[in-house]
């Protein structure tokens, strides 16, 4: 249809209920773009999700930015860099809100700090299509005609053509985003070979912000990284040529030193390293192997047919552990728990910090052996099975630890940090380990190393709210509300983004197809993630969506493992 005629209706229902707007549905012409408003919430109130609005573009207008996009890397952080040139471009040229509820906006999903596949911007060879939020203006719950025509003949198309067109776009900028992401990526498919488990690039910015940012520290205020001279190497990248940086060795590692002196911020550096960074994010070239999973202990958690004997048997009143299920996690079996759950479904390398985890998972030093005999202590400590993990698994550890030496002894790196600056002190940490007449008891019983993986039952899964209807929503990053209860991810410290968490909520749902009782989650989840490489996030929603980001296949098994009420089957695998 003609632009003309939504101006007309528009016009048409000014001051009427809110509900007329019903009546501009429909696809528009206006010739840079295509505006297909296919759903709009019922109330201003209605929070953005509940509308659908897309803005189509033709790729081969030669006014518009387009590129040779030669494989899915390019692709996506293109369709990156776009969402943040529409965000920007919102922020800028949208009168922001006017009227009730949502009225007036205009907006699209906020990027973070990563490249990430959004589904707010997407591509195929004609069109690049933009979903995005316009808060149909309201007085009251009365339409605003004028208001309304301001934001779809003026504040829009103003919007769209400073963030597709050819004159607006900083084109060094985005070649340079797109760079990153395949340097990125390159770095992170070199880590195998070279036998590490993680790069940090000399002259990164590791500290943030604040405590709630995720944005660099001012250059002028944080110390660059220094790789330490043992651990330096030197990698060729497609498009930033020679980078220097500190690899970190598959093995063991602890990542020691004094309070405040920068221990927590490398090991962060490290979580995010399966994601890549923005340029002037101050960590481009800080990369680990994408399997990495940061552990810790949050007590009160679900926990559905664990196998934690591992760590934890002959438990009071003869509580089964090798398929251990409890409402309310305590901070050892929570710890336990996210171990071998992140084992379950392929984890590569767990990264822990002192600061987050079960001081009684960790160690039982001299003393305690001393005191408690083994007999009465269920708990078979983390220092006692960390080699096991890495000699009969491959799984690496990073550990952060200021306060307890019997770690050198399991150690193979241990990297002092001292005044932000890494420094190797293995050697002397493994002398003083051999001096030591100090010697706890290794207490690992040569217990076999079984995976049990588990089998999700789909008919467990319940996305139904008291009244039977569909209801999973999110509304933060670490809350996913689904049909009667809510899922805790408060643990997932990997999980950055509003819409990588609105996209899981709904792969749980998705995933139940893959569920037959028999399929394990590993394979299930591997499914899930298949389907999104191939056909995009699109897949996981039966509407279309804008508000989906990329996620790992790992943070929806652990979002699964947190699901009250889930129920599993388990295999034994070795
Ligand atoms: N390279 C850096 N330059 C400037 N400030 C930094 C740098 N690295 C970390 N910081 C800041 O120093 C403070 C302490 O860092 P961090 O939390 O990493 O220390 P830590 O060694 O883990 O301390 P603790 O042992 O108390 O847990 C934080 O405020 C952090 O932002
Ligand atoms: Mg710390």
């Amino acid at each position: 249809m003609d632009k003309q005629i939504i101006r007309n209706t528009i016009s048409s229902i000014d001051s009427k209920d809110y509900g007329a707007y019903q009546s501009i549905k429909g696809s528009y012409d206006f010739s840079l773009f295509k505006l297909i408003i296919q759903q709009i919430p019922k109330d201003p109130y209605a929070p953005p999700h509940t509308g659908i609005y897309r803005i189509q573009v033709n790729r081969n207008n030669e006014k518009v930015i387009n590129l040779n996009l030669a494989n899915k890397i390019h692709e996506i952080a293109f369709r990156d860099f776009l969402a943040r040139q529409f965000y920007n471009a919102c922020k800028r040229f949208s009168g922001g809100v006017r009227g009730t509820g949502y009225s007036g906006i205009i907006t699209i999903n906020k990027p973070d700090q990563s490249i990430l596949e959004r589904s707010c911007v997407v591509i195929d060879n004609d069109l690049i299509e933009i979903r995005c939020f316009i808060g149909l203006p309201a007085k009251g719950r009365k339409v605003s005609a004028e208001i309304a025509e301001q934001m779809l003949f003026h504040e829009l198309p103003e919007i769209i053509e400073q963030s597709l067109l050819k004159k607006n776009i900083d084109v060094p900028s985005l070649i340079k985003h797109i760079g990153i992401a395949e340097d990125s990526q390159f770095l992170r498919d070199k880590l195998v070979e070279l036998g590490l488990v993680a790069f940090i690039a000399d002259q990164s910015i590791l500290p943030r912000a604040s405590g709630t940012s995720a944005k660099p520290m001012s250059r002028a205020s944080a110390i660059s990284f220094k790789p330490t001279e043992s651990l330096k190497i030197e990698i060729d990248l497609p498009h930033f040529g020679k980078i220097r940086g500190m690899g970190i060795p598959a093995g063991v590692t602890l990542i020691v030193g004094g309070g405040y002196h920068g221990k927590s911020t490398l090991l962060n550096a490290l979580e995010l390293g399966i994601y890549d960074h923005i340029p002037g994010d101050g960590r481009e070239y800080c990369v680990s192997l994408p399997k990495s999973v940061k552990i810790r202990a949050y007590s009160g958690r679900y926990i559905e047919k664990t196998d934690i004997s591992p760590f934890i048997k002959n438990l009071p009143f003869q509580k089964d552990t090798t398929a251990f299920s409890t409402e309310n996690a305590s901070g050892s079996t929570s710890h336990a728990a996210n171990i071998m759950e992140a084992i379950e479904v392929g984890a590569e390398v767990l990264l822990m910090d002192e600061d987050t985890c079960a001081t009684n998972l960790m160690i039982r030093d001299m003393k305690m052996q001393e005191l408690v005999n083994k007999n009465d202590e269920p708990i078979t400590t983390f220092i006692d099975k960390v080699r096991q993990f890495y000699l009969k698994k491959n799984i690496s550890t990073v550990l952060v630890l200021g306060g307890v030496g019997d770690y050198f002894d399991v150690a193979d790196n241990v990297i002092q940090m001292i005044k932000y600056e890494p420094v190797d002190v293995t050697e002397t940490a493994h002398r003083i380990a051999a001096d030591s007449p100090f010697k706890r008891e290794a207490e690992d019983d040569a217990y076999p190393f079984i995976i049990r993986e588990r089998i999700p039952f789909a008919g467990s899964i319940d996305p139904t709210n008291k009244y039977g209807k569909f209801s999973v929503y999110v509304k933060e990053t670490h809350r996913i509300n689904f049909g009667k209860t809510v899922i805790d991810l408060t643990d997932l410290e990997q999980l950055i983004e509003l819409s990588q968490t609105k996209a899981i909520a709904l792969a749980i749902e998705y995933a139940k197809k893959y569920m037959n009782n028999d399929r394990t989650l590993r394979e299930i989840i591997d499914l899930v993630s298949e389907d999104i490489k191939m056909n995009g996030l699109d897949i996981i929603s039966p509407r279309i969506s804008g508000n989906f980001a990329w996620f790992r296949g790992l943070e929806l098994a652990f979002a699964l493992n947190r699901l009250r009420g889930l129920d599993v089957g388990q295999k034994e695998n070795n």
